[in-house]
């Protein structure tokens, strides 16, 4: 038996994918065997508190940190040397690695030629981890992968041999990284990331539909864009966001542009993508900043206070059950 659920972000990355993995693999108290990530790489930065230890994680999947068998997926690239960087910090941490992360073994690689012609970039405003270069070396076949490399023979699987060859009852957790609107097909092209960051991103690990079951989304009351494009609105309010809610890149450090709420596009994302269920996060950011506005029908509206705020959101996505948090350390 396989059953995955599934974690995606549903905006532009940064919703706090990596608190809600993290709760959901506390939550469900042993149920999952795996966490997965199934798409990108280094340009991903998940923050995570455990018992108030702030850990930050780029490639590994945020599961290792529950103990739980970490797979990063063929979807995904590797930068090897980074990987073992992350896995050692990790370690002296006291998390155990070794034993639990593995990756499969055609996952792409990232090369220091990749490294170095991303730090050229100056169009897309990239995280400068290599990413476009090594799914374009993928893509045009030329690429060299998990298995080519001696350092991570020790972690290599087959997806197929750890997923559907045993008889054991495999329960995944499918960890997004980026965000629905970064997907290289469904985002602004090309200010978008080089992989698929949606639900039909996890199939492509190998995986039928068969065994999805829940559909998280994860989103903030507020949007957030890293890049080259000019995003932000000109509301005095999205420098104080930025201030109170710390919105500078986990792997860049970069400032983070602030918009309000895009509820058009967040009923898209969760339509596109079947999500069941929606954690809304930072909404201690908002309470703080106290403004209520949001996009909806392309015009802003102003909300009076949080109630109105999560009752608009809620009436809007009525197939979707809302989980709104505010505490940054847990639900
Ligand atoms: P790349 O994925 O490094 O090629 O960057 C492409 C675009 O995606 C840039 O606008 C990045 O800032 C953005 N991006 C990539 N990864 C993340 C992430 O984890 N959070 C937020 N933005 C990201
Ligand atoms: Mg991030």
């Amino acid at each position: 038996m396989i059953n995955i659920d599934v974690a995606i972000g549903l905006q532009l990355g940064d919703e706090g994918k990596g608190k809600i993995v993290h709760a959901l693999c506390q939550r469900a108290n042993g149920y999952y065997t795996h966490v997965l990530r199934f798409n990108g790489g280094g340009n991903a930065g998940h923050t995570i508190y455990r018992d108030g230890v702030k850990f930050v994680t780029h490639q590994i999947p945020s599961g290792i940190l529950s103990g739980i068998r970490s797979v990063i997926g063929p979807g995904c690239v590797v930068n090897p040397d980074k990987l073992l960087i992350e896995a050692r910090d990790l370690e002296s941490k006291g998390i155990d690695v070794s034993n639990k992360l593995r990756i499969a073994y055609n996952a792409h690689v990232v090369l220091p030629s990749h490294l170095e012609e991303d730090a050229k970039d100056t169009t897309i405003g990239t995280t400068k981890t290599g990413n476009g270069p090594a799914y374009r070396d993928k893509y045009t076949r030329i690429g060299k992968r998990a298995e080519d490399i001696d350092s991570l023979k020790p972690f290599l699987i087959d997806m197929h041999t750890e997923f559907y060859d045993k008889h054991s009852n495999n329960r995944i957790l499918a960890e997004g990284a980026q965000g629905f609107w970064l997907d290289i097909d469904q985002g602004n092209y090309p200010y978008v990331t080089s992989s698929h960051c949606g639900v039909g991103g996890v199939l492509l690990n190998g995986f039928s539909h068969k065994h999805l079951q829940m559909i998280y989304g994860i989103a903030k009351p507020y949007e957030t864009y890293v890049g080259a494009l000019k995003y932000e609105g000109s509301d005095p309010m999205f420098e104080k966001i930025r201030q109170v809610g710390k919105e500078f890149g986990a792997t860049t450090g970069r400032p983070r542009q602030i918009n309000w709420l895009n509820l058009d596009l967040l009923e898209k994302a969760t339509a596109m993508n079947g999500v069941q269920y929606m954690f809304m996060n930072k909404m201690d950011i908002l309470r703080e900043v106290d403004v209520w506005k949001l996009n909806h029908h392309s015009e802003i509206m102003d909300l009076k206070n949080e109630t109105d705020f999560k009752k608009y959101v809620k009436a809007s996505l009525p197939e979707v059950f809302i989980e709104f948090s505010g505490n940054p350390n847990g639900f």
